[in-house]
């Protein structure tokens, strides 16, 4: 049985990103949360001893991810320093003069003067403006002509201004990235894309390192529940496979933290959602003990899916090649 949030801190270790900064190796999602819901999240996750939170202009929940931590700041539990908040400029905002404006406003919605990361949340760009999933009659998303090397001149601006202390990139592929690289001034930190026990993103994850880029896990349980339509039908839910079952008995441990701790154990850093005060504290518990390498060899031959991402028929589209 987990203790009571006072005498239950876990503290996180950190990982160097390619600009020195230190990036905790594990944080909290906050997608898909009702509204409310994480702002209560946040401050019992950092009380917990999360220090990294994960948020998004398309979550709309930025405001309560920065209520939350500017609350501990003000009962001094944490200071600024303390924290690491990652954020992601929206699709409908490459169009470079509209880059600083949507940082600025991410800020203001959170009521901070900078941020840790800023992540460009995928590298397709539609309708430039505030319709944030742009559609025409025929229900087919309009497209914009901006392309997302253009709009890394302006987060690489966000980061001489001060705004933001890192910036990265989300659900690019190798060839973007290739094409990113060769046009940067700043490097991105990390690549944010989805990864998990069933679909591994091992040759990304090569390619990444080797240009030491971490990779950060999104959706690392799968989403559990999640109807996406590109799953495969008839597929358990990752945390419900026979196989990790058997690992997490083994370790005196549950499948969520069997996941988390392949995960950590490979240098991707996962953000697992949760809004319960006992998972926030189970997902926490993963640094006291180590998977053996032939489980860790189990893990990566797990059966793979589909990705979760819904499919998009417009340019720079980055699912089409394998990684
Ligand atoms: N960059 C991108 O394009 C992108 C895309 C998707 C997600 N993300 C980020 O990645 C984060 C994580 O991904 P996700 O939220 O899609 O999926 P996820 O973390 O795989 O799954 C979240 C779900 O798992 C449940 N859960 C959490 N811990 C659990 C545990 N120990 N046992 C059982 N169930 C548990 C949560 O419910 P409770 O809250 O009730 O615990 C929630 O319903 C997001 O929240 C978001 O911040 C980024």
């Amino acid at each position: 049985m987990l203790g009571s949030l006072r005498s239950f801190i876990k503290m996180v270790p950190t990982l160097k990103l390619n600009n020195n900064v230190d990036f905790p190796v594990l944080g909290l999602g906050s997608s898909q949360a009702k509204n409310g819901e994480m702002e209560k999240a946040v401050k019992e996750a950092i009380d917990i001893g999360y220090r990294h939170f994960d948020t998004a202009f398309i979550y709309g929940n930025e405001h309560e991810i920065g209520a939350a931590v500017r609350a501990k700041i003000e009962e001094g539990v944490v200071k600024r320093e303390d924290i690491f908040i990652t954020n992601k400029l929206w699709i409908t905002f490459l169009r470079p003069d509209l880059v600083i404006p949507a940082c600025r406003r991410s800020l203001q919605a959170m009521g901070l003067e900078y941020m840790d990361m800023y992540l460009v949340h995928f590298p397709i760009s539609l309708k430039d403006g505030d319709d944030l999933w742009p559609r025409d009659e025929n229900g087919k998303f309009i497209p914009s002509e901006s392309d997302y090397v253009e709009t890394w001149k302006q987060m690489e601006e966000c980061v001489r201004l001060g705004l933001t202390k890192s910036i990265g990139i989300s659900n690019f592929n190798t060839e973007q990235i290739e094409r990113l690289l060769a046009n940067a001034t700043i490097k991105p930190v990390v690549n944010q894309v989805e990864c998990h026990p069933y679909f591994n993103q091992s040759k990304l994850k090569a390619f990444c390192k080797q240009r030491d880029i971490v990779i950060t896990a999104y959706a690392p349980f799968g989403r559990p529940g999640s109807k996406a339509p590109t799953m495969k039908q008839g597929v358990l839910s990752l945390l419900e496979d026979p196989v990790l079952l058997e690992m997490a008995t083994k370790y005196n441990k549950t499948i969520a933290q069997i996941i988390l701790r392949y995960l950590v154990q490979h240098g991707v850093v996962p953000i697992p959602k949760s809004s319960n005060p006992n998972r926030m504290k189970e997902n926490i518990d993963i640094f006291d003990f180590q998977l053996e390498s032939e489980d860790v060899a189990v893990l990566a031959a797990l059966r793979s899916w589909n990705r979760l991402n819904i499919l998009m028929d417009v340019k720079n589209y980055p699912f089409n090649i394998e990684f």
